[in-house]
């Protein structure tokens, strides 16, 4: 039976629990995507408070895959010693770090990308701001090894471990989706063409950073979208990924354009509204042998307690609480059971996206109507 608080390893990584803090984009770097002392301090902030295994704000491969502003972009080696400074600050502190890398596809705007958005195919959705155009074999080729050289760097700056980003509608979710890709080529069709380019990626990661380095991946286990990737595709993709050999399946659901059923749900109040994506991961959990981590409304002990001494997954992974609580984990373990205090207003992305940096707004305002 598994508990929170034991040690464990995913491919000679030592992690100190099972406590995953997922990606999450902080708005902290310079409006390149160099990372800056206000990140280092957040990252050392949650080291600091025991969280097992950092996962970092999702990381540009590409200027063109940038969305949110002020996203780290690992595409280059100017920020050699920005990187290793941010490493530091977690390794200081005894903590373990993961870049989570990302193109963002078509789920971005020519604003942001620098030029017309590129995606698997040029479809007008919902899921994308605007009509993007349709890659080329080309375009294919020089993201994917723009994904295996930004592995590599994080491998040389100090990151544990990296993760593709595989969710929430960004490029390789575009390439899964039969509604984002409506290619013809061997890129697109059958679950099996539409994992290609996941696959691509995976392989091309894996020979730069070698056997002993764990990759992961965050992978939808359903869009909740008409014409979306689906459950079943979700499992054989995650079977796929299992056989060749991935490290970690974290598992979330949901794009922002699947209303309530979107990535990061609203008012989770009770025990029950928790852990919206366990019945997505309990099905990978079942099909995979590589460990699972699950996303989404966790808050209360009592609920990750149950669910890794079931055997339902074997990390659990925050975002949103350790915003409020970067040391809630050691609140947990130091014996303080209560639930996070996060009310799950993601009100936290308003200052990101003013350009300050995420922070808890109820916390601040209840700070200073103290
Ligand atoms: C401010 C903010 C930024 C996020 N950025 C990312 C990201 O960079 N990459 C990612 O995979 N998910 C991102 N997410 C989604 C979270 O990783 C997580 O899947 C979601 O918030 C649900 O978990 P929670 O209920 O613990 O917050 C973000 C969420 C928030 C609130």
């Amino acid at each position: 039976m598994s508990t929170l608080f034991e040690k464990t390893t995913i491919n000679g990584l030592v992690l100190e629990n099972r406590l995953v803090r997922s990606a999450t984009w902080e708005g902290m770097c310079d409006d390149d995507g160099r990372p800056t002392p206000q990140l280092d301090s957040c990252y050392n902030d949650m080291a600091l408070g025991k969280v097992g295994l950092i996962i970092s704000g999702y990381t540009f491969v590409r200027p063109d895959g940038k969305q949110l502003p002020k996203k780290m972009g690992i595409h280059t080696d100017d920020f050699a010693v920005d990187m290793k400074r941010l490493t530091a600050a977690v390794h200081d502190a005894g903590g373990k770090i993961c870049l989570q890398i990302v193109h963002a596809g078509g789920q971005t705007s020519s604003a942001s990308a620098g030029r017309q958005p590129l995606a698997p195919s040029a479809v007008e959705v919902d899921q994308f701001p605007e009509k993007p155009a349709e890659m080329t074999l080309q375009d294919i080729d020089e993201i994917i090894t723009a994904f295996a050289q930004a592995a590599g760097r994080a491998k040389e700056y100090g990151f544990d471990a990296v993760q593709l980003h595989g969710a929430h509608g960004y490029l390789i979710n575009q390439f899964l989706s039969p509604l984002t890709n409506r290619r013809v080529d061997e890129y697109g069709g059958s679950i099996e063409k539409r994992c290609r380019f996941l696959m691509e990626i995976y392989r091309a990661v894996r020979k730069c950073v070698g056997n002993n380095y764990p990759v992961m991946v965050k992978l939808n286990g359903d869009d909740f979208l008409d014409g979306g990737l689906q459950e079943a595709d979700a499992v054989y993709a995650a079977k796929l990924l299992d056989q060749s050999g991935i490290d970690a399946i974290e598992v979330s659901g949901g794009t922002p354009a699947s209303g309530e059923k979107n990535p990061i749900r609203v008012k989770i109040k009770t025990a029950e509204q928790e852990a919206y994506n366990l019945g997505l991961a309990e099905h990978i959990k079942k099909e995979v042998s590589c460990p699972v981590m699950v996303v989404g409304g966790f808050r209360s002990l009592e609920v990750i307690e149950k669910v890794l001494g079931d055997g339902t997954a074997d990390y659990i992974s925050l975002a949103r609480p350790l915003v409020r609580e970067p040391d809630l984990a050691r609140r947990w373990m130091d014996g303080d059971r209560s639930p996070a205090r996060c009310i799950s207003c993601n009100g936290c992305f308003k200052p990101g996206l003013k350009g300050e940096g995420i922070y808890c707004v109820v916390k601040k305002k209840e700070q200073e109507e103290k």
